[in-house]
């Protein structure tokens, strides 16, 4: 969570705002996401954040103005346009990041491990909740953390499950039935400009990727990282768990929906 204007000092944990910049604890992968921020700026995508450096301790970025939240607590998240505008920004940051692929993905400090076929820098995390907007638009992507080589597929087939969002667990009014999911699925893969021979893959893609976070949550707890400890205590591994069932079982409807 996010602590306006916040002190800097031993305790904090999550980024935190003061002035113009987010600050955030430096980690092993910080040289790798800032590498990919500088990257982004010099070859014309300005909707991210700017690197401000990071030292041993802590990374600066810049604070982006607008609206911040997920689906659940953020009307304004739930439109069409900013599902729209959301596909299209994702298209572009995708299409940026192929012009410097080969520099960028031969780097070893990301956090999740690069999956092949390497077509761009997924985002990793490209979800409602990590992106701003403006005037009903989104305009900013945020929190690169999670950042790492990968085909377009990989990240789409993340951000289908939390923008459609193609999940039982992810409770949002006037979002809930399979229909309207697939629908927004549809309209989110149009915006982006996926090829609709490559789009019957995704429905396994997504589960693949609810197990590979699962499996990360796991090897992450079982090697001390006490945030994923008691993610797993409280149960957060469950929902996707039960979201790799629902998406499974209706694979060939999301399929159908997707493509025809
Ligand atoms: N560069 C930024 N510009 C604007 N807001 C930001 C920025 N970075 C973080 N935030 C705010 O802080 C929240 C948490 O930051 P984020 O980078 O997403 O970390 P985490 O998901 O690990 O908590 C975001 O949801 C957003 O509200
Ligand atoms: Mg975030």
């Amino acid at each position: 969570m996010l602590t306006m204007d916040g002190g800097e000092g031993d305790g904090i944990e999550g980024p935190f705002r003061r002035g113009d910049f987010i600050h955030r604890r430096t980690q092993p992968w910080t040289a790798g996401v800032h590498a990919l921020l500088v990257a982004l700026r010099t070859h014309g995508f300005a909707n991210a954040p700017l690197s401000a450096g990071y030292d041993g301790m802590w990374e600066k970025v810049s604070f982006l103005p607008g609206l911040t939240g997920d689906l659940a607590e953020c009307e304004a998240m739930r439109s069409e346009t900013a599902l729209r505008s959301a596909a299209s920004l994702l298209r572009l940051y995708h299409d940026c990041t192929a012009l410097f692929l080969p520099e960028m993905a031969a780097r070893q400090e990301w956090q999740l491990s690069p999956r092949v076929p390497v077509e761009v820098i997924c985002h990793g995390d490209f979800a409602p909740y990590n992106v701003v907007l403006n005037a009903g638009v989104v305009t900013g992507i945020i929190d690169f953390e999670t950042a790492h080589p990968g085909p377009r597929g990989w990240d789409l087939a993340y951000a289908l499950y939390r923008w459609a969002p193609l999940s039982t667990g992810i409770a949002a009014e006037s979002l809930g039935g399979l229909d309207e999911q697939i629908r927004r699925a549809r309209i989110f893969l149009d915006a982006y400009g996926f090829e609709a021979k490559r789009r019957p893959a995704l429905p396994d893609m997504i589960i693949e990727r609810l197990n590979a976070l699962v499996g990360f949550m796991e090897s992450e707890a079982a090697r001390g990282v006490e945030k994923y400890g008691s993610d797993l205590r409280d149960g957060h591994d469950r929902i996707y768990r039960n979201d790799i069932g629902y998406i499974s079982e209706n694979r060939r409807a999301i399929t159908a929906g997707l493509t025809e």
